[in-house]
């Protein structure tokens, strides 16, 4: 696995990047061993990239297509596609985001040092997926990769469009957040509006990103949860919203960590913090607002998960002022 940061994919953003460095940052990546490597690497990688190459829509476009490609190609794995994966890796890359301290852009998993943080568990998938993409593009950044997939994966599993547009620099190992601030998913609802709220989101936007449980499962060997949120873990829909209103759901009798299933079932789950949007009055009212209306729900997914992969960016970083539409691969 390889960790070499591209710090300049296009030399506007690296101009800016540099600029934008604080001296403690600048002198810290000078001692950081894990820094050091990562130049060398960074270095390597930067020579092969043509030196005049500018990448424009069509190449990221291309990148696009060969995710999209490898999501499909997921055999026996889970229910049969990387998408689910590849979605989570591109939100908790994202989700490390302080709006006090500006610290973590987009992009902390790629750090080495995050990618020990139990909620990290498991993004190994998802990373060796994007590290076969890099090889072939090496020119795109970690940051825009990352969340490149978190794009293609959403709007491959029928989801909404997802605006995208590129200019993340990946950081150095110095930069990497602490432990600890991504959700704990055996808490309630204050912990989530401090968490998410940190990040700059408010109740609407929290109860719209959760519906991305639409998809995907829970590992014992991950997380220690266990099992899907819906019946349909490829595909984007609002059924989690009207799962959660429209099954009874009792806590799970196991020795594992407390979560609930459906009474009718037993074969589907809800995490604590997935329960608490149709406890807290607040959350419950935009939940039912999303089992309620198939397309409200796309509409606001799709402002808030492009929101979600732009966090900390600064605006003179993206190479367009407008995000881009991705074409879905059926669309070519
Ligand atoms: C509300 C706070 C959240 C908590 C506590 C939470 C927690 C979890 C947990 C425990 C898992 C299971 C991991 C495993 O065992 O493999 C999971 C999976 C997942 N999460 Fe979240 N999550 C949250 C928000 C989000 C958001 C905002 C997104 C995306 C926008 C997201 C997308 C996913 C996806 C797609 C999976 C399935 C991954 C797979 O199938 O491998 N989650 N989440």
């Amino acid at each position: 696995m390889s960790f070499s940061l591209l710090r300049a994919p296009i030399r506007r953003a690296a101009s800016c990047w540099i600029a934008s460095q604080s001296s403690a940052q600048k002198s810290a990546q000078n001692i950081h061993p894990d820094s050091a490597n990562t130049a060398v690497k960074s270095g390597v990688q930067a020579a092969k990239v043509k030196a005049n190459f500018v990448p424009t829509k069509e190449d990221y476009q291309n990148v696009y297509n060969k995710i999209a490609e490898l999501l499909d190609e997921a055999g026996d794995y889970d229910d049969g596609s990387y998408a689910p994966v590849v979605l989570r890796l591109a939100w908790h890359c994202s989700g490390t985001y302080d709006k006090d301290s500006k610290t973590a852009t987009t992009l902390q998993c790629v750090l080495p040092r995050s990618l020990s943080h139990g909620a990290n568990a498991g993004l190994n998938v998802a990373r060796e997926l994007m590290a076969k993409i890099k090889e072939e593009f090496p020119w795109i950044s970690y940051g825009d990769l990352w969340t490149l997939g978190g794009v293609a994966a959403v709007q491959e599993m029928a989801g909404p469009k997802i605006p995208w547009r590129p200019g993340r620099i990946d950081g150095v190992a110095a930069q990497a957040t602490p432990d600890g601030r991504l959700p704990d998913a055996s808490q309630g609802s204050d912990h989530l509006r401090k968490i998410f709220g940190r990040m700059g989101f408010n109740d609407q936007e929290i109860v719209a990103l959760s519906g991305a449980h639409a998809v995907g499962r829970c590992h014992t060997t991950r997380s220690g949860f266990e099992g899907p949120w819906t019946f349909s873990p490829t595909t984007v829909t609002n059924d989690y919203f009207k799962l959660l209103f429209n099954e009874k759901w009792v806590w799970k009798k196991w020795n594992g960590p407390k979560q609930l299933e459906d009474k009718s079932t037993g074969t589907l789950m809800m995490l604590p913090t997935d329960y608490v949007l149709v406890q807290d009055k607040s959350y419950k009212k935009f939940a039912k607002a999303y089992a309620d209306d198939n397309d409200l729900f796309f509409k606001d997914f799709s402002a808030v998960v492009a929101k979600l992969f732009e966090l900390g960016v600064p605006t003179e970083q993206w190479v367009t002022p407008e995000p881009w539409i991705m074409k879905n691969v059926d669309e070519k």
